[in-house]
């Protein structure tokens, strides 16, 4: 069976940020897995700007050069992981901002949670979960939820233990099923 092309997000773009390296565990588990091929979208190297196109994306009509580039990419891949911080309660706005950017290419695909903070993300999901279900995505119904993260953190190296990688091979397993149904879903249209 064709490997499932997914992009693992990485949902925060400042310095010193902890998604990097929790985005770097997830690429290097997902590489494990014969079944994906794994790209690693990294939200600060695209710098996409703060949606302003004239344009709602649901049209189609998109006009912005990098818009465009990120429509080509995100519509390349059969599901998502995104590593979501939590800010606020909410997701970070350069997650909901990169969502926004385009809209059908996300769409009647997967899209799965890595999310960390007080409460192991607990709220950024609750509200991803909303936002993508309005777009048209699937969003998975467990998530790799990390508490005390940061404990883990060895510089760049996020040092998961034996329970987050059993998670994260259950998220894995449950994008893989979702992820196969929904492209041969879309391979019939
Ligand atoms: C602007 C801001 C708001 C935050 N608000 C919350 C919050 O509401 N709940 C929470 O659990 N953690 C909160 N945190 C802590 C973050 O979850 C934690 O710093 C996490 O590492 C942020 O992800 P990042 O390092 O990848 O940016 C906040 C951090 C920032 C920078």
């Amino acid at each position: 069976m064709a490997q499932l092309r997914i992009s693992v997000i990485v949902g925060s773009v400042r310095e010193g940020r902890m998604s990097l390296p929790i985005a770097t565990w997830v690429m290097d588990r997902v590489a494990r897995r014969t079944e994906f091929a794994a790209e690693l979208l990294d939200l600060a190297d695209w710098a996409l700007p703060m949606f302003a196109e004239p344009y709602p994306p649901a049209t189609g009509r998109y006009t912005g050069e990098q818009q465009r580039a990120w429509a080509e990419t995100i519509g390349a891949a059969d599901g998502y992981i995104l590593v979501a911080p939590e800010y606020n309660h909410g997701m970070s706005a350069v997650l909901k901002n990169a969502l926004d950017t385009v809209y059908a290419e996300w769409g009647r695909k997967p899209v799965a949670f890595v999310a960390h903070g007080t409460l192991g993300g607990a709220r950024s999901v609750e509200q991803l979960r909303n936002v993508t279900a309005a777009m048209a995505m699937a969003p998975l119904a467990s998530a790799v939820h990390l508490q005390g993260a940061a404990k883990l953190r060895d510089g760049d190296r996020f040092n998961a233990g034996e329970i987050e990688d059993r998670r994260l091979s259950a998220l894995f397993d449950e994008l893989l099923w979702w992820g196969r149904a929904l492209k041969a879903a879309r391979q019939g249209d």
